[in-house]
């Protein structure tokens, strides 16, 4: 994002990392659509957005829902005049082992919303960033650049994301549009389940930064841990290390001494 106003919609803006993203764009005089479920979440995030000086509008929609989809992208271009920059961060998370789930629909769900909620999303968007030579930021997870236990739906539908936007970016480049994935760690938000002396979790306002300074260079992937970046890097070499170093970590994460 330049330092001129940009015209943003965020989904996930009602709490969390979404909701943050917005404050601090707002104090940069960026237009802004706030889109999530919860209408009474979202007016409040409105009203902090309006404090800080920015033009604010709020969707309230279900990326899970095709239709919502794609009344989130012509309502967003009907008030905005256009879309600059396109954050993808709606999601949800879940922890169980496979061997414990009721059903297998339970990875649909995770699916649904994580992954086809962003492609609807910005299926709809295309054009429209093609005109402006936009920004679409991604939030995937460190959990979409390798498998965790206990995550295995979660990290499937992030990992999906990487590779419908490898493959989008590389369509996208002769339009100037570009594509930030970004990879956070644990950060500080209700979606989080974790005890509350966890090490290495990020505050939700030093992953808002990270990610509009992502989206600022147009950055083509964050991964925002070094832990997670080391990984990344010696996965396909030794990837039964680098299984049992999660293991090892989130064992450290869940039973912190
Ligand atoms: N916190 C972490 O440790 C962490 C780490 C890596 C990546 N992430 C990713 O960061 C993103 C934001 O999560 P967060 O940590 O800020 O958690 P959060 O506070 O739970 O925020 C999730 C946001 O997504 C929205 N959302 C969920 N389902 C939706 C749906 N079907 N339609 C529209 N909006 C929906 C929620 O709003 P409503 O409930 O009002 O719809 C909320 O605004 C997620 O994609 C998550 O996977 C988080």
């Amino acid at each position: 994002m330049s330092s001129t106003p940009q015209r943003v919609v965020i989904t996930g803006a009602s709490s969390g990392i979404g909701e943050e993203l917005a404050k601090q764009l707002a104090s940069r005089e960026s237009s802004l659509v706030l889109v999530a479920r919860r209408k009474d979440r979202l007016l409040s995030v409105e009203d902090k957005c309006r404090a800080l000086g920015a033009d604010t509008k709020i969707i309230e929609a279900d990326v899970g829902v095709s239709d919502h989809c794609q009344r989130i992208i012509s309502e967003s271009v009907e008030h905005l005049g256009g879309i600059d920059v396109l954050i993808l961060n709606a999601g949800i998370s879940h922890k169980s082992t496979v061997d414990s789930w009721d059903s297998p629909e339970l990875a649909e769900l995770l699916m649904n919303v994580n992954y086809f909620g962003v492609v609807r999303c910005v299926y709809h968007a295309l054009d429209h960033l093609k005109q402006s030579k936009g920004v679409i930021t991604v939030i995937s997870s460190l959990q979409g650049k390798a498998g965790f236990p206990g995550s295995a739906a979660y990290a499937a539908s992030k990992h999906a994301l990487h590779g419908f936007f490898d493959s989008l970016r590389s369509e996208l480049v002769s339009h100037g549009v570009a594509v930030s994935m970004v990879c956070p760690g644990p950060v500080d938000t209700q979606i989080n389940l974790r005890p509350a002396n966890a090490p290495g979790v990020m505050s939700v306002s030093d992953c808002a930064e990270r990610i509009i300074a992502a989206t600022d260079r147009r950055e083509r992937e964050v991964i925002m841990t070094v832990g997670g970046k080391l990984a990344n890097y010696l996965k396909p070499f030794v990837p039964g290390l680098i299984d049992s170093y999660i293991r090892k970590r989130l064992d450290d994460f869940y039973n912190p001494s």
